[in-house]
């Protein structure tokens, strides 16, 4: 039977299938179906809250009118619509978040991605992506300042000449210097991916400057 034109396409065709969807698919599932899924409020933590107050601190005038105070609810309200706007404006056209093991791709990114990074509302639908027609975000986070990813959202070829990534004016009321709901929301989406990592960079040196004070 397995040497015949038919036994082998169902072996290799459905068989293989239904092995891969389980081994990927169903395991994974039954293995971390406890882990509870956890809120926007419940992954903000102190390295995004240190963006957004960061935020806070060089646009204060539009972050007063669309955000009021740096506590944890504005942060997750911020979060929650930086990660509508990465989905709506197709940002995941041109990004992915998913470190591979695979090309030494840690040598570029930092850690391989892990299960767990997953585990949260954020995460729903993981935006993982197609295709890299610019760098992987996941791992984003702390490795440009709040100014540079205004000016960058602005008009990326003022930083990146010749980039082919779409200018987004409408996240500003004004210039780069107004960023507004949107502009503020995914500043701090994308200053959030990887914060929940020990490598997120700039929080060394916010640790450091907690100590000396
Ligand atoms: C047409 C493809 C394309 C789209 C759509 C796109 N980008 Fe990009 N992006 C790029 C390319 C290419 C680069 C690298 C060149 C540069 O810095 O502009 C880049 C760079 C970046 C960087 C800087 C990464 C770094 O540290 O060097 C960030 C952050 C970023 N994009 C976020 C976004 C977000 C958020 C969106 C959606 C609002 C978006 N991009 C939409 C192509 C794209």
């Amino acid at each position: 039977m397995f040497e015949s034109k038919a036994g082998i396409l169902w072996v290799g065709g459905i068989g293989f299938f239904v092995i891969a969807f389980l081994s990927n698919g169903w395991v994974p599932m039954l293995m971390y179906q406890d882990l509870k899924e956890q809120t926007a409020e419940e992954v903000v933590n102190s390295r995004v809250l240190y963006q957004f107050e960061e935020i806070s601190r060089r646009y204060p005038q539009t972050f007063k009118q669309y955000y009021g105070d740096v506590n944890e609810d504005t942060c997750a309200e911020a979060l929650r619509l930086g990660r509508q706007l990465y989905i709506g404006e197709g940002c995941w056209h041109c990004h992915s978040q998913f470190v591979r093991p695979v090309s030494n791709e840690s040598l570029r990114w930092g850690e391989v991605a892990a299960t767990i990074e997953f585990q949260n509302e954020l995460q729903r639908p993981v935006m993982f992506g197609t295709r890299r027609v610019g760098p992987d975000l996941s791992r984003e986070g702390g490795r440009r300042s709040n100014d540079w990813h205004a000016v960058h959202f602005f008009q990326p070829k003022m930083l990146s000449p010749g980039s082919p990534m779409p200018a987004y004016p409408w996240f500003f009321d004004g210039g780069p210097d107004q960023p507004n709901k949107r502009g503020i929301a995914i500043m701090t989406y994308v200053q959030w991916l990887g914060s929940w990592l020990e490598s997120y960079p700039y929080y060394e040196e916010l640790k450091d400057s907690d100590s000396e004070s």
